[in-house]
């Protein structure tokens, strides 16, 4: 199984892809919620990502923190020789790409302060999956910490089942697309959960398309995990769980908060707690953070870390009732005033100060802002990162994307906005992205669009692109 595994990776090139969920930034602010009471800062870091592909989550990482170091392997010949040409025409000199099978690779000393393991653990063959947590163990630093994404037992079942199928059957009269389109509209006249559900992967496998389900649902390997077995395994070697990489995810959104009242009885059980939110909410993947079983947690932490994070808004507006309080409208609008940027939370609490005058109290308002910030992030409301990034609302006269960006552009790979997330775009737009090099005025890009791009409204679609953070600050 491991060949066949090598084989599609020789012979396929995987998608490029950046996953916002194992930025350092993000980590490291779930990572202290959980207890590591100081997680290196993205700024000083050093970090390694096994499996790294062609490097697309880990070079935007390397070209805006120029301090920190990072280190990247993948058994792909070619993935790793386009990622070392997009290195080098950067001059990025903190990033080294390594041509190796994890099997074999060892780093020099054990000093990773992050370890990224992302699109690996269901992926590989079970000897692999042990090699993998091998080399986990082998390579944090004492207080590092290591993120793994797998899909999970019992959401991924029926997705298992039905990609199944797929493998098994003849083409439905066509390609892979009419083949799924046809059990997906077969599937929806059932009327029943069931159906409705199994409609719904078949059209979740279409939306995935040709470019990744290769390697997802239809790939050699694709093994769901229950989390109770991934625990098992990371404890046997030497890793313990701390939470997801971002705090919503220990929460799905499918669990009510009367649910979770009902789930109390296992609050000192948080395995079965997670097993059981897993078995309700139909989750299909987790990206899970674990540091040393031996590091020592603050088992005091409370929720006033949130007080040293950046936040930012990512549901405007939030439902009325979330908003309560003198305290907590003036917080909010100061955040809202902030979007799309991610700001340093002091800060907004300095203008919340401000706003409410001799009436804020420091310490209760520190605490009832920290109290409520927690709360928002783990509802999905509020993202918190270490790191604050400042995008803009317009864009500048000649808007200008990065130097790796405007590489990704001309090769026609998803661009890496701001905040870490791939933002693709339809085959007739990639010359117009082409041209968002300084060098073109917005009067140009018009023009450009017109003959490239009728139905591309220009200003909207450049907002959109600066709200992203995806253009540089001139
Ligand atoms: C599903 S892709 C994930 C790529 C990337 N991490 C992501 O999530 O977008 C798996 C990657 O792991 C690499 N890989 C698989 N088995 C490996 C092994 N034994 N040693 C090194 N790399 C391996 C593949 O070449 C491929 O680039």
């Amino acid at each position: 199984m491991a060949d066949a595994v090598r084989d599609l990776y020789s012979q396929r090139r995987y998608p490029a892809l950046s996953h916002p969920e194992t930025h350092p930034g993000v980590i490291a602010a779930a990572a202290r919620c959980g207890g590591v009471t100081a997680p290196a800062l993205p700024e000083s870091c050093k970090l390694l990502e096994v499996g790294c592909a062609s490097g697309h989550n880990l070079l935007p990482l390397a070209a805006r923190f120029p301090e920190s170091t990072f280190v990247g392997i993948d058994f792909s010949d070619t993935a790793i020789r386009r990622a070392r040409g997009h290195a080098e025409a950067l001059g990025l000199d903190n990033i080294t790409f390594e041509h190796a099978d994890l099997h074999e690779w060892r780093p020099a000393s054990e000093d990773f302060d992050y370890l990224i393991a992302h699109g690996m653990l269901s992926w590989v063959a079970d000897a692999t999956k042990v090699a993998l947590l091998e080399l986990v163990q082998g390579s944090l630093a004492p207080d590092g910490i290591a993120c793994i994404g797998y899909n999970t037992l019992p959401g991924w079942s029926l997705r298992q089942e039905a990609a199944a199928m797929v493998k098994a059957l003849p083409d439905l009269g066509g390609d892979l697309d009419t083949t799924l389109a046809t059990l997906a509209e077969a599937a929806s006249h059932g009327g029943t959960p069931y159906t409705a559900h199994l409609a719904a992967i078949y059209e979740d496998m279409r939306r995935k398309g040709p470019d990744i389900l290769p390697f997802d649902e239809l790939g050699p390997v694709c093994d769901p995990l229950h989390f109770g077995q991934v625990i098992q395994w990371t404890g046997q070697h030497g890793l313990r769980y701390l939470g997801e990489s971002t705090l919503s995810g220990n929460l799905p959104p499918e669990i009510a908060p009367e649910a979770l009242e009902k789930l109390q009885p296992l609050a000192g059980d948080p395995v079965r707690f997670q097993q059981t939110v897993d078995l309700l909410s139909g989750r299909t993947h987790r990206t899970s953070l674990f540091c040393r079983s031996g590091l020592s947690l603050d088992t005091k932490t409370t929720s006033s870390v949130t007080l040293h994070f950046a936040a930012r808004l990512l549901v405007r507006p939030l439902p009325e009732k979330a908003v309560h309080g003198e305290i907590i409208e003036h917080f909010h609008a100061a955040l809202n005033a902030a979007w799309p940027s991610s700001q340093a939370v002091a800060g907004l609490m300095e203008q919340c100060a401000r706003r409410l005058g001799p009436r804020w109290d420091p310490a209760r308002g520190a605490k009832t802002v920290a109290d409520w910030l927690y709360q928002a992030a783990r509802l999905g409301w509020v993202e918190l990162r270490t790191d604050p990034i400042e995008t803009a609302t317009r864009p500048s006269s000649r808007p200008t994307l990065s130097p790796l960006n405007l590489r990704h552009a001309r090769d026609r790979e998803a661009l890496v906005d701001g905040f870490h997330r791939s933002c693709g775009f339809p085959d007739r737009h990639w010359r117009v992205v082409g041209a968002l090099d300084g060098g073109h005025t917005i009067d140009d890009l018009r023009a450009l669009a017109a003959t490239e791009a009728p139905e591309l409204d220009l200003e909207p679609w450049l907002q959109h692109l600066a709200a992203r953070g995806l253009f540089i600050q001139q």
